[in-house]
Order: structure tokens, then sequence, then C-alpha cells
């Protein structure tokens, strides 16, 4: 089907006339997920725009540029930001035949204009006021995992013990999920990143796609009992929208949209909350700035973004014959517009490489995107993250990070986080 959530685009064109190649660079190279960002400036600093064979990508790497491409979805759509980057192993593709496995593409992969009709029915769910009604929530579970860190040893581990479950859990208490499902949810969820952004192996990717198979129909059962359990969640506001305008938004549609969500909801904001407690933990002034004047953490959230941001790329496909940076690139071209080397543009950002939590123009960061697609949920992750760090800042001043751990990244092109931060108290 056209529009499946997940596709596999097996036709490559070749590589644009006369573009320059960088045949070492992967963003799945060691050095690279160790910390991209030296190595996105010596590419910038060579082309604005390189092909990489080992993806069979087209790099962009300015912002200016990256930000012209957002601007034209129709020559630039954004329907591959979902696929897997690599050709899936038979297995998994046998597992994802299944019949009942048919979500469609719905906001961050679906074109205009449905992409804007849909996008009218999620808007309101992501309004100011609806963001603010997660406060309550946020807060008492947050409590709850600061109560239960502090009871335990120090040091821990931060992302099993707050991080990794917080976000999951405030954003499916958004959808309406049941609290008894939340393990097993955020099990299923787990590698819906290292299949669509991530190269895991042939055995590892069945296992996920039994996963995405499996959460796909949890998600159609859970809207079916809504369907008849109307309460004040999302999924209930997007079954009014669907009944009042049934063509305009349809049922299939509702079930994706919570397939999507429950995924781009959490995973991100983790890596959002470990990336500001290492970028922050680890400069003791700037931390106690911070716990003395909570004012300055919004800012603070804006500099993680645009230093250590838990996106460092993204992506579009050419739908027609087109040039960028000077170069002819063929329709079907996929695009890659690295975020990690815009973000620390020194044409844009003074002293980029320096982390400054008062930076006047930090959020200018390009780390939600930008047009018609710009992240639905940027607000509500930076709500998210400003609540647990001024929590942390008021009930853990002395946390720190515990001296000479080594950081392991996933393998991923576009997710960035660390996977454990042990971090010590008192
Ligand atoms: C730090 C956390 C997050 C980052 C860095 C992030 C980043 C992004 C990016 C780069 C895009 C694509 C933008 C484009 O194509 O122009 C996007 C789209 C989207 N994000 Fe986020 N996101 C985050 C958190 C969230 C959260 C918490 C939610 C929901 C609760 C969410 C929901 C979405 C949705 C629905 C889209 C598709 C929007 C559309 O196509 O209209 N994101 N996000």
């Amino acid at each position: 089907m056209a529009d499946n959530y997940h596709q596999e685009r097996l036709v490559t064109p070749p590589p644009p006339i006369g573009c320059p190649v960088q045949a070492q660079w992967s963003p799945l190279n060691e050095d690279y997920l160790a910390d991209p960002y030296p190595i996105a400036q010596a590419l910038r600093a060579e082309h604005d725009v390189f092909y990489a064979p080992e993806l069979n990508y087209l790099v962009v790497t300015s912002m200016q540029d990256i930000q012209a491409i957002f601007a034209d979805h129709e020559t630039f759509a954004s329907v591959n930001v979902q696929d897997p980057v690599f050709p899936l192993d038979p297995a998994a593709q046998q597992v994802l035949a299944a019949e009942d496995f048919n979500p469609v593409a719905v906001m961050s992969n679906r074109p205009e204009p449905d992409h804007g009709v849909i996008r009218r029915y999620t808007r309101q769910g992501f309004s100011n006021s609806r963001i603010k009604t997660l406060e309550p929530f946020i807060r008492r579970r947050g409590n709850q995992l600061i109560d239960a860190m502090l009871a335990g040893e120090s040091p821990t581990e931060f992302v099993e013990a707050f991080a990794f479950p917080l976000p999951g859990e405030t954003v499916f208490r958004f959808i309406g999920f049941p609290e008894q499902d939340d393990d097993m949810l955020k099990q299923w969820c787990g590698d819906r990143k290292s299949f669509s952004w991530g190269n895991p192996t042939g055995e590892h990717q069945r296992e996920i796609a039994e996963h995405m198979v499996a959460y796909w129909r949890y998600c159609r059962e859970f809207v079916a009992h809504t369907q008849e359990n109307r309460s004040d969640d999302f999924t209930s506001e997007l079954l009014d929208g669907h009944e009042a305008n049934p063509n305009e938004l349809t049922y299939r549609e509702v079930e994706s949209i919570v397939y999507g969500l429950s995924f781009a909801g959490h995973e991100a904001v983790t890596s959002l909350i470990n990336n500001t407690l290492l970028c922050v933990l680890s400069r003791r002034d700037v931390w106690a700035d911070m716990c003395a004047d909570p004012a300055l953490i919004p800012n603070a959230i804006e500099e993680v973004l645009r230093f250590e941001s838990s996106q460092i790329s993204w992506r579009r496909l050419t739908t027609v014959d087109t040039q960028v940076g000077g170069y002819d690139v063929p329709a079907g071209t996929a695009v890659f517009l690295n975020f990690a080397s815009a973000n620390r543009q020194a044409d844009l950002f003074e002293n980029p490489d320096d982390f400054d939590i008062r930076r006047p123009n930090a959020a200018h960061h390009i780390s939600f995107g930008k047009g018609v697609h710009y992240c639905l949920g940027a607000r509500f992750a930076k709500f998210e993250t400003q609540l647990v760090t001024e929590m942390l800042a008021e009930r853990i001043p002395s946390l720190r990070l515990v001296d000479d751990q080594r950081l392991h990244y996933s393998s991923n092109i576009t997710f960035r986080g660390p996977t454990t931060l042990h971090v010590a108290w008192g």
C-alpha cells in the first residue's frame, strides 16, 4: 500500500553527478556515535552537501539548506521518515506481512494536503492549556521516582530509575492507555527506534517486528474500547473528531495516530532528560546557578536541544528532479538532514561548541524540524523536561555525575542519548 506507515524503498537512483562522496563516513560509525560534533563540523568544512554511499543518502549539513528543504515539502517529501534505513531481513518482512498489520502514514510521514487536515484534529490536544493538565501527573509520578531513588543507594543508574519510565507513562496517560499495561507497552515500543533508524541484526529485527505487530493490535483494541467508553483523554478527542467528520479523519487514521504518538511521545524525551543532566551536571557552576534560579531552566533546555540534541538528523525523499547545493539531484533520492552539523554552525551561534544556558538565540536550533511537520510535541517535550529539571534541582541539588563513567550510545542515525547515566548525591 502506498500509504503504509513503514515502507522499504529498494530502488535507489544514482548519486547526483559531480557531487562529492564521503565513502568512509556513516552516522553509525563508532567514533560518530560517541561524539558526532567534531566529525560533523569537519565534514561540513569540506562540503555543505555530499553523498554517503554507506547509507545511499545525500547528506545536507548547513542550517540554510536544511531549512530550505523543510520549507519545500512538495519537492522534499517526508514519506520516508519512519522507514527502515537498510533493507529488512526476510523473517522480519514476513512478520510485518500479517494481514492485520496495517497502520497508515498519518503525521510525520503523510504528505499534504491530507497531513494538514489530520493535523487540524491533533493540534487541539497539544495546546498550551491541554499540556498544562499533565503537570499534576508529572509532579506526582516524578516525585515518587525521586523518593524511590533517594530511598535506595547512591550512586544509582538514572535512566532506569527515572528518565525511562516517566516520559512513557506521561504520554500513555495523555493517550489514555491504562496504567497496568505500562511495562508491556514500554517493552514493545523500546526498539522501534532501532527498527526505523538503526541497523539491528536479522534476529533482532524479527523480534522487533513481532513487538510492532503486537503493539499495533493493542492500539486497535484500545481504540475500539475507547470508542465505547469515552473519557477526557486524547484518543476520545480524536474519536469525537472522526465521528464529526469521518471522511476527513478516518477510523484507521485514529488508530494509526495512537500507534505513532505512543512512540514519538517519549523516546526522545527520555534522551532529552538524560542529555540535560549530562550537560548541566558536568558543569557544576551551571547546575548551581540553575538550582539557585530555576527561571534559567527553560533556556537551558533550548541550549541542550541545540548543543546535545536527542534527535541529530531527520530525513526527506525527493519527489521530482531538483537541485541541492548546486547539484542536480534525481527524483527518489533519500536526503539526510544533519542537525548535529547545523546546530553547531559558527555563523549562526557564537562559540558554537560552548554550552551556554544564557545564549540569547539558543532556541534557533533545528531539533524539532521546521514547516508543516514541525514537531507537534515540542511544547510537550520541553514542558515535561522543564518540570523534571525543576524537581531535581529543588530536591537533589547535590546531584552529580559519577566520575569516569563510560557512556554508551545505541547504533542509530537519528536518536541520541546515553543508554545509562550513573548519578550520585549527598
Ligand atoms: C525532545 C523531544 C523531541 C524531539 C527532539 C522531537 C523531534 C521531532 C522532529 C525532528 C520531527 C519532524 C519535524 C519535521 O519533519 O519538520 C517531529 C515530529 C513530530 N513529533 Fe516530535 N520530537 C520530540 C518529542 C515529541 C513528543 C513528546 C511528541 C508527542 C507527545 C512528539 C510528536 C511528534 C509528532 C506527532 C510529529 C509529527 C508532526 C507532523 O508531521 O505534523 N514529539 N518531532
